[in-house]
């Protein structure tokens, strides 16, 4: 639906009162109505980046979701801002490792003798707390664009790697692009003793993988694949890396947000597409390129809800509240977190 005028209004004088004060950050899964006012776009590895492009900026306006937020809190300066429109706008799979839960893993993993040899590696959709655990044992952080290389990194490091929390980047990444057998990656559950694991399997394994998933991309699947084939012959086929194993190995392309707009871009005409991502991406992409076809996976994935979270009235509302001088929804991660998880992901920055 098109967007209210009166609130899109509202939005551009706020923006414009504020002028240099104010850059506002979009995620590519967010919704078109929130895009059109974002000052830069990207995946979360840009975005990461491009939070401390505008130091003289007073207020960073983050629209994605909480862990971007708090990525983005720590590597601004202290007198920068970060405001996240909606507060619930969390994320299902960062929600699925908590700082207990890991330090708890890490125990196990010292009861077994590996702890010393394993390095950390978390996804960036994590809380802080996950960060700076990573951050206190030498590890880094990794996004889906950089995965590859920071697990070439960590194995320069160490012998094993266990990867938080999506298990599905982490063995798509081992198996795929470094050559890791299926059997060398064993799953650590955290609701289980001992994540479900024997000593043994732990000392066997080279991937240490946390049971972790995307709840959006988690519901593609092989038949979503075999049926798109069927239907529209000569298809391309585009996924995310948080698809599941069998998705990603019958997909003919793999990469985070970023990559598949640079991949679309450069399809050529009267090409088909498609692609495994969240929906508000697909859709914007069939919009921006009329002469290709693109169409969705699977119809009966939709949208994710918490990033649908941020909408036009949370962005009305915050801007408003920042030109009012009375700042909302400020996200704000301790000194000590901080600290180490800047470590964890000041290491990803520095990836070759
Ligand atoms: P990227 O934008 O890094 O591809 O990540 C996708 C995602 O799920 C962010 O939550
Ligand atoms: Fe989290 Fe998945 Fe939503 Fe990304 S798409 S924010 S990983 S639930």
């Amino acid at each position: 639906a098109p967007s209210d005028p009166d609130l899109v209004e509202r939005a551009r004088a706020a923006k414009a009162r504020l002028g240099e004060k104010v850059f506002i950050l979009g995620h590519h899964y967010q919704r078109d109505e929130v895009i059109e006012f974002a000052d830069v776009t990207g995946d979360s590895f840009k975005l990461a980046r491009d939070a401390a492009a505008r130091p003289e900026a007073e207020y960073i306006v983050f629209c994605g979701v909480h862990f971007m937020a708090e990525s983005a809190d720590i590597l601004t300066s202290e007198r920068q801002q970060v405001i996240l429109p909606d507060l619930a706008a969390g994320c299902s799979m960062a929600d699925m490792a908590s700082a207990e839960q890991v330090a708890e893993c890490w125990d196990v993993l010292a009861d077994a003798g590996v702890a010393d040899v394993t390095v950390p590696v978390s996804y960036m959709n994590s809380s802080a707390d996950i960060k700076a655990f990573t951050g206190r044992h030498g590890g880094t952080i990794c996004t889906s664009s950089n995965a590859q290389r920071a697990l070439e990194w960590a194995f320069s490091q160490g012998e094993k790697v266990l990867f938080l929390p999506d298990q599905h980047l982490g063995r798509n990444t081992a198996v795929r692009d470094l050559g890791i057998a299926l059997e060398d990656c064993v799953v650590y559950n955290p609701h289980k003793p001992g994540g479900g694991l024997t000593p043994e399997q732990l000392r066997d394994a080279k991937m240490i993988l946390w049971r972790g998933h995307c709840s959006v991309h988690g519901r593609f699947s092989l038949e979503s694949v075999e049926d798109v084939r069927a239907r529209i012959p000569g298809v391309n086929v585009l996924v995310h890396p948080e698809c599941k194993h069998e998705v990603v190995t019958a997909a003919d392309h793999v990469g985070s947000t970023e990559y598949i707009i640079k991949m679309l871009d450069a399809a050529p005409a009267g090409s088909a597409w498609a692609i495994g991502t969240e929906l508000n991406l697909v859709r914007r992409l069939a919009k921006a390129h009329p002469d290709k076809q693109i169409v969705f996976l699977d119809k009966t994935v939709c949208f994710c809800s918490t990033m649908n979270r941020i909408d036009l009235p949370h962005l009305v509302w915050a801007l408003e509240s920042l030109a009012d001088g009375k700042p909302v929804n400020r996200i704000e991660v301790d000194a000590d977190t901080e600290h180490f998880a800047k470590l964890a992901l000041e290491q990803m920055l520095a990836l070759p």
